[in-house]
């Protein structure tokens, strides 16, 4: 089984790719390895940042062999915001300290009347022991529920609605979720790429 380093600790992300790549051995990224940073303006920048930074750490503290590094940057773009808060979702509103407060004011950010266009993206970063790192990105539009609704998933679930349905991440059944998320269409065009993953 393909045995790859996860380049994150959020614990979000790390439940959703766990059932998105069941085939695969995922290696969590360790607590005594450094945060990575992430300073570029573009998701594709974040994510191939991360990949590479936890390849270089893992060439000098690695204690297993692994096939490669899978790093994921993402987030929620929403057009009223001018595609905010986009690369700096996990940064946003930092003086709130839940996804329940966060959730709120962004929302509050958006007048009455306002377009509710959203979408998700996420791009992933590959980097392969053997090779050069790539990326794949994927997204999936929506809109921002006029208040947050359900308990499952994680960070801005509870106020985004996917296309084709009345309902939010939050209250989507994980299941459900996995078949139209952003995550699970990029973990579908990284499989494309990837041949020894069927
Ligand atoms: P980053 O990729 O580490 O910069 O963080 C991405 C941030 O975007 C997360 O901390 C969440 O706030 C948000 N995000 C990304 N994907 C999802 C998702 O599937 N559901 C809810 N929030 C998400």
């Amino acid at each position: 089984m393909l045995k790859v380093l996860l380049a994150s600790r959020n614990a979000g992300k790390l439940r959703e790719f766990a059932a998105l790549l069941p085939d695969v051995t995922l290696v969590p990224w360790p607590s005594e390895a450094p945060e990575l940073p992430e300073t570029g303006a573009f998701f594709q920048d974040n994510a191939l940042q991360k990949a590479e930074g936890a390849a270089a750490w893992w060439r000098e503290h690695g204690t297993e062999a692994i096939d490669g590094v899978l790093a994921d940057d993402s987030g929620l773009c929403v057009d009223a915001l001018w595609g905010g808060p986009g690369v700096l979702s996990a940064r946003f509103a930092p003086d709130l300290p839940t996804y329940r407060d966060r959730n709120r004011r962004l929302l509050d950010m958006l007048p009455e009347g306002a377009d509710r266009t959203a979408r998700f993206v996420c791009v992933l970063a590959c980097a392969p022991s053997t090779g050069p790192a790539f990326t794949v990105g994927a997204s999936v539009e929506g809109r921002l529920a006029l208040e947050p609704r359900g308990e499952g998933g994680f960070g801005y679930d509870p106020i985004f609605i996917p296309e084709g349905s009345d309902l939010t991440f939050g209250e989507l059944p994980a299941d459900a979720k996995h078949t139209l998320s952003h995550r699970a269409r990029a973990c579908a065009a990284l499989r494309e790429k990837l041949a020894i993953l069927s």
